[in-house]
């Protein structure tokens, strides 16, 4: 079967998981398409000279007409944030983007999976699941997955230890709402109550030390791109391989954890093949279960104010 992606978006992020894509999975083609014709063009070029290390795979810029038999659409396009502004704040502007990229795709034909990175990426997924129309779980949002590495990453530092020893998510709405679900965490297998050095006061920090992180590395980078790119990576290279994994994403909510809106909202998934293959409503402290139901009802609330 010939593994084909059609990407949507050549900015920061979309280039970043062109080169982490071609680098960590096979690919025969991939296809990149921008508002901004020139660049995909000088990206596909760049592109291709690492392809005599990374296997053969045919790179070139394409309109949406190329959609029509990729396994996967990645879109990435959108107006990104600025310093200060919140993932919210772009909701108007990334719709009205999002509109634009959703229907021509459909209508090529494409009948793959759907992988969004936009901001606000919960908002985003749940808008495209409803303007293709296409089943639920062929439609997946990067979701908490980059809150969660950095989660890893901070209590990892914390603590001194390896972050393939930390297990820990973040979930609810990739934004100001998220919340972690230190309840069920383990560190080296113990929870992380068992360490002194992770009282309230410390696990609040770190909280908020992940909520911000994203701003901050906009305030001095200007953006975000190598950790939401890798997620992007992980997730269409386990679409492509056909290989489970399981990752907090933007998945389908369907009433788990009590929630009552039809959106898509950060929780443990399986992906593989299939798209999302199962959506894990995993076990939360009742705060926890506080925390996913405000971030929900906030969803909901800005989809509320959409007009597609
Ligand atoms: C971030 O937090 C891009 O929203 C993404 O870096």
């Amino acid at each position: 079967m010939s593994k084909k992606v059609f990407l949507v978006g050549d900015g920061s992020v979309g280039s970043t998981f062109a080169n982490d894509l071609l680098q960590n999975t096979r690919v025969d083609e991939l296809v990149i398409c921008d508002v901004v014709k020139e660049r995909p063009i000088g990206d596909a070029m760049d592109l291709e000279d690492i392809t005599p290390f990374m296997g053969e795979t045919y790179v070139h810029a394409g309109d949406y007409s190329e959609a029509k038999d990729a396994n996967v659409a990645v879109i990435t396009a959108g107006v990104p944030r600025k310093p200060g502004e919140t993932r919210l704040d772009l909701v108007a502007k990334n719709v009205k983007i999002l509109k634009s990229i959703v229907k021509p795709i459909v209508d090529s034909g494409f009948h793959g999976i759907f992988v969004v990175s936009a901001n606000p990426v919960d908002i985003l997924t749940t808008l495209t699941q409803k303007l293709s129309g296409f089943p639920k779980n062929k439609v997946i949002g990067t979701g908490t997955s980059l809150d969660s590495m950095r989660l890893k990453v901070a209590l990892a530092k914390k603590l001194d230890l390896p972050v393939s020893a930390i297990n820990s998510m973040v979930l609810g709405e990739h934004g100001d709402t998220s919340f972690e679900n230190f309840a069920e965490s383990t560190a080296a297998g113990k929870a992380l109550s068992e360490y002194s050095e992770l009282d309230d006061a410390t696990l609040d920090e770190i909280q908020t030390e992940i909520r911000k992180k994203g701003g901050k590395i906009i305030a001095n980078k200007g953006a975000t791109f190598y950790g939401v790119a890798m997620m992007l990576t992980q997730i269409v290279a386990a679409i492509l391989e056909n290989r489970s994994i399981v990752l907090p994403l933007s998945a389908p909510i369907n009433g788990e954890y009590g929630i009552k809106h039809d959106l898509y909202l950060g929780t443990p998934a399986v992906i593989d093949g299939t798209g999302i293959s199962d959506v894990i409503e995993t076990k939360l402290s009742d705060d926890e279960k506080k925390k996913m139901l405000n971030s929900a009802d906030k969803m909901q609330e800005v989809l509320d104010g959409v007009n597609l």
